[in-house]
């Protein structure tokens, strides 16, 4: 699939999606508290989306996916299934990842809690790979390239002693979930597709405490890392400007 550019009225329409992904997180964020299920975060964000912004929560029957946003727990890499036996408690560090469409756009973000007192390596973590996204959005602009990106995205993690998830990435997104191109978080500078005007996309990038490699859950879903160590993620929808990048997904607490 070609890489697609969206027009001024498409880029409006995915600044809707993107500010309602967004509107998600904040609302979720008071329940994000020990004793709470990752069952009732999904009823309360599924409820939100469809009764209050009249939107889709995307990932429910997204591939046969059987919820509608994915929680991603302390070893648990990406794509979580929330289930109502499963509770946070102190010390939990847990990624919410939310996609809505609206008027056929998509908009994805997602963003780590750490549930009551959390060891200061786990807020390390979840800093640095915070950071690591925030340096991937800072180099977009047209003639930017995705290798760019994705080097500057490893070489943080990796100065800091993490190791980047390889198996997944960010994406090409709009009327689709996920469209080209893959946008990888490791790679050489000046290599890779040439950003352009108009191209909206995810980065994503997933950090590990301890190795890069993860496993599939026989659930089908579930990613962890096969070593068993932490690992943290954070993501926002972007549109490239003709002056740089807008972050579609940003947060009220978030300066871009
Ligand atoms: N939101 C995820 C992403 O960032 C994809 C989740 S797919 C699902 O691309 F089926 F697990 F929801
Ligand atoms: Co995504
Ligand atoms: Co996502």
């Amino acid at each position: 699939m070609a890489v697609s550019i969206k027009s001024p009225p498409e880029i409006e329409r995915m600044r809707t999606a993107g500010r309602l992904a967004a509107e998600v997180l904040e609302m979720i964020t008071p329940y994000v508290e020990p004793g709470v299920s990752t069952g009732e975060l999904d009823r309360i964000c599924h409820d939100y989306i469809v009764n209050v912004q009249n939107a889709v929560p995307a990932p429910l029957n997204y591939r046969g996916f059987p919820k509608s946003i994915c929680t991603s727990i302390n070893q648990v890499v990406c794509h979580g299934i929330p289930s109502g036996g499963r509770t946070l408690k102190n010390g939990d560090i847990v990624n919410i990842d939310i996609t809505v469409i609206k008027d056929g756009y998509h908009g994805d973000t997602s963003m780590m809690f750490g549930i009551g007192k959390v060891p200061e390596h786990a807020e390390r973590l979840m800093r640095v790979s915070r950071e690591c996204l925030y340096k991937g959005i800072a180099l977009v602009r047209p003639g930017c390239r995705l290798g760019d990106i994705g080097h500057v995205i490893q070489q943080h993690a990796e100065s800091n002693y993490y190791s980047v998830v390889r198996e997944y990435c960010g994406h090409g997104i709009g009327r689709e979930f996920h469209e080209d191109p893959q946008v990888l978080h490791y790679g050489r500078p000046d290599s890779g597709m040439e950003l352009r005007e108009g191209m909206t996309f995810t980065i994503e990038p997933m950090v590990n405490a301890g190795r890069h490699h993860t496993r599939l859950k026989p659930d089908g879903w579930t990613v962890e890392t096969r070593d068993g160590r932490l690992s943290a993620q954070w993501e926002h929808t972007l549109a490239v400007t003709a002056e740089g990048v807008e972050v579609l997904t940003a947060r009220g607490d978030e300066a871009f």
